[in-house]
Order: structure tokens, then C-alpha cells, then sequence
């Protein structure tokens, strides 16, 4: 090819291999109309007692007001923060989360568009939109739509596996936890193919997901098979006895560089033999702070801008020395009030674009 022809190809407005190239383009969530959603087997399975018994009682009613505020707040303040290094940043449309939809024996009212990493699956030029397990999401990606309108006209891959019934029969309606040291007990069923996005977290050619309660084991093997073979997708089992989403256990930060969760990955997997692995500091998050719908370990849901560049929760200083001792600039942004509706940095995003190829990091 001429280099004229090279320079005349156009871009396309969506490319990103890995969670640490260079972030060019990026959607951050929004809070607005957040809602508990109605009372579900599947939304409780991966919560905590105390957290269960907060969703029961609240089903169907808005998040608090004072609480969405702050959140909303810190959200614009990631914006600002992004744009400032550079990145354009886009949002989601807002939406009514008390509108009633529904299928074939079921109904139900909406959550909120905060993670727009639980939904988009960005693999290259493809961007995947998860066939969500809860009812309560199963609508996510129309708050997205007119950006992937966008990103499709403008030449992006635009997939979509077939549409979850989410019946009964996805669900076990007796389920309750496994007891202690048993494994593993997924409140999903293997009826269809389901998956969360943020069940997924990609290094290149290598791609790790894990099953949770809302990620099952046909949802990773469409993934696989779609994706073909110029990538590996790996299953990891994690000691994580609720999962849902691996970016608070597993969060490949650079080339070379894996954070864990200190007691999720007991033993870390053989592939990363030549990576240096760091476990997260402790989290600083006070008892008694609202979490919906995490852990504190919500504290090593961190986004890297570029592999030098961490965004940190502003009172975290525990991950940000860490960050410092790993040749990494960190930048504080508060999120607290955020954390407190199931996420944060990584949650909060899905990177559209980062500068780079695909590479094997192994
Ligand atoms: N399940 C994780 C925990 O409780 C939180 C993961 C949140 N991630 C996300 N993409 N929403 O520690």
C-alpha cells in the first residue's frame, strides 16, 4: 500500500485491546434516575445479608436523592479530570428507570446507566453489547444507543448475541449460598447464553472472564467463538464466594503488571508466571459508608489513563502510594459517594478507544 492510501484510511471510533493503552476516548456512566430494582432471586445472590435485606425493602424506589447528587458530582469531576489529559468523553442518554417493561412471564422496572463496564465489551473493533442476566438490566444498552448508532456509522463492529428471554428457567428459585468452603454456587442456570462485560477483562490476544451470578458458562463460549481465533479466552475460577464482575478481584494495570485481590486469587494463574504481581492495599472506606451493592474492595477498581497513569479514589492513600511505588503517576479524584452504588473508576467506564494494536503480553 501507498503511504497516501495509508494516511486516507479513516480511523475507526472504536479500538481498545487492553485496559492500559493510551485512553483516547472513553463513556463514563451516568447516576441519574438510579433505582433499587424490584426483588429478584438473581439480583440478591451476589450481595451480602445486610445488602439483601436494604434491596428487598427498597425494591422499586429511586436511590437516595442526596446520594445521587454526590455521586452525580464526582462523575463530572472524572470527566474533568479525563478531559483535562486529553480524552474525550461521552455519556449515556438519560433514561426513566420506573418505566415497567417486560417478556413472556415477567416484568420488571430498570436500575441505572452508572457502569457502562457491566454492559460494553470493547474487543478491538468490536464492541459487544452483554446479554444481561438481570431483568432489571435487560434493556442496558438503549441508554447507549445513539453513541453506538454513532460508532457504527462511523465504521465500529456492533454485536449483539442472541437477545436473553430471561424465564424462570434461567434462574434458580430456591437458591441460597453455598456453604462455607463449598464451591461455588451460580444463582444462573445454563438456559441461554448470559454475561456481564465486567465478567471479562482483556490483555491483548488474552482474555480472562469468570462465571458468576450472571455470567454462565455458555455466556463465556459465545464470547469465545465470536471473538475466533486471534484471541484466548480464559476462564479463571477465583475464590470470590459472590461473584459478579472480575474488576475488583483481577485488574491487569499494565504490561507486565497485575493487581489481585489478596484473598480471590489464591493462587495466580500460570500464564502470569512472568508479571509482577501486587496484591491491593486494605481498603480505607469506613464502616457504616453506604456500599449497595460491593465490597470495600471496590478500592482496586482503578482506570488506567495510560500505563503510567492511575486514577486513584482522592482519600485512597493507601493505593496511592501504591501506585507511586510502581512508577506510576496517580491522580486523585473523589468517588466515595459513587462507590456506594456497586463501583467505581473502572465500573464507571467503558474505554472506546486506547492507542495501540493487538499484542500477546504472554
Ligand atoms: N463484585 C465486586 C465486589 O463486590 C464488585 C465489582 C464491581 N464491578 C463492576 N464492574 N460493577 O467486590
Amino acid at each position: 500500500m501507498r503511504e497516501s492510501e495509508v494516511s486516507a484510511e479513516p480511523e475507526c471510533p472504536v479500538s481498545s485491546y487492553n485496559e492500559w493503552d493510551p485512553l483516547e476516548e472513553v463513556i463514563v456512566g451516568i447516576v441519574d434516575g438510579a433505582r433499587f430494582p424490584p426483588w429478584h432471586v438473581a439480583v440478591g445472590a451476589p450481595l451480602s445479608p445486610e445488602q439483601r435485606a436494604v434491596f428487598r425493602e427498597r425494591a422499586g424506589q429511586p436511590f437516595p436523592a442526596d446520594q445521587v447528587a454526590a455521586a452525580r458530582d464526582e462523575l463530572d469531576q472524572l470527566v474533568d479530570i479525563l478531559e483535562g489529559r486529553g480524552v474525550k468523553v461521552r455519556r449515556p442518554d438519560v433514561r426513566d428507570h420506573g418505566r415497567a417493561y417486560g417478556a413472556p412471564g415477567w416484568s420488571s422496572t430498570g436500575l441505572y446507566d452508572a457502569m457502562p463496564r457491566d454492559l460494553l465489551l470493547v474487543v478491538g473493533q468490536d464492541v459487544i453489547e452483554a446479554p444481561m442476566a438481570w431483568r432489571s438490566r435487560a434493556h442496558a444498552a438503549s441508554a447507549y444507543r445513539t453513541l453506538l448508532k454513532e460508532y457504527f456509522q462511523q465504521g465500529a463492529r456492533w454485536s449483539s448475541p442472541p437477545k436473553p428471554e430471561l424465564p424462570d428457567e434461567l434462574y434458580v428459585a430456591d437458591w441460597t449460598d453455598q456453604p462455607d468452603g463449598e464451591p461455588f454456587r451460580s444463582v444462573i442456570t445454563e438456559y441461554e447464553p448470559t454475561f456481564d462485560a465486567a465478567d471479562f477483562i482483556r490483555c491483548g490476544r488474552d482474555i480472562f472472564a469468570q462465571r458468576s451470578h450472571v455470567t454462565n458458562a455458555l455466556g463465556i463460549e459465545w464470547v469465545r467463538r465470536h471473538l475466533g481465533d486471534d484471541y484466548r479466552v480464559h476462564e479463571l475460577r477465583l475464590a470470590d464466594d459472590h461473584p459478579m464482575h472480575i474488576d475488583a478481584s483481577l485488574m491487569p494495570l499494565a504490561e507486565g503488571k497485575l493487581l489481585i485481590h489478596p484473598e480471590r486469587v489464591p493462587e495466580v494463574p500460570d500464564i502470569f508466571k512472568d508479571w509482577e504481581v501486587r496484591s491491593a492495599p486494605a481498603p480505607v472506606i469506613p464502616d457504616g459508608h453506604p456500599l449497595y451493592l460491593t465490597t470495600k474492595w471496590i478500592n482496586m477498581n482503578v482506570l488506567m489513563i495510560d500505563e503510567g497513569t492511575m486514577v486513584v479514589e482522592a482519600q485512597d492513600e493507601p493505593m496511592r502510594r501504591l501506585a507511586e511505588s510502581w512508577g506510576m503517576e496517580a491522580v486523585p479524584c473523589p468517588f466515595r459517594n459513587f462507590n456506594s452504588f456497586g463501583g467505581s473508576f473502572h465500573c464507571a467506564t467503558t474505554d472506546i478507544r486506547r492507542r495501540g494494536s493487538l499484542r500477546s503480553y504472554f
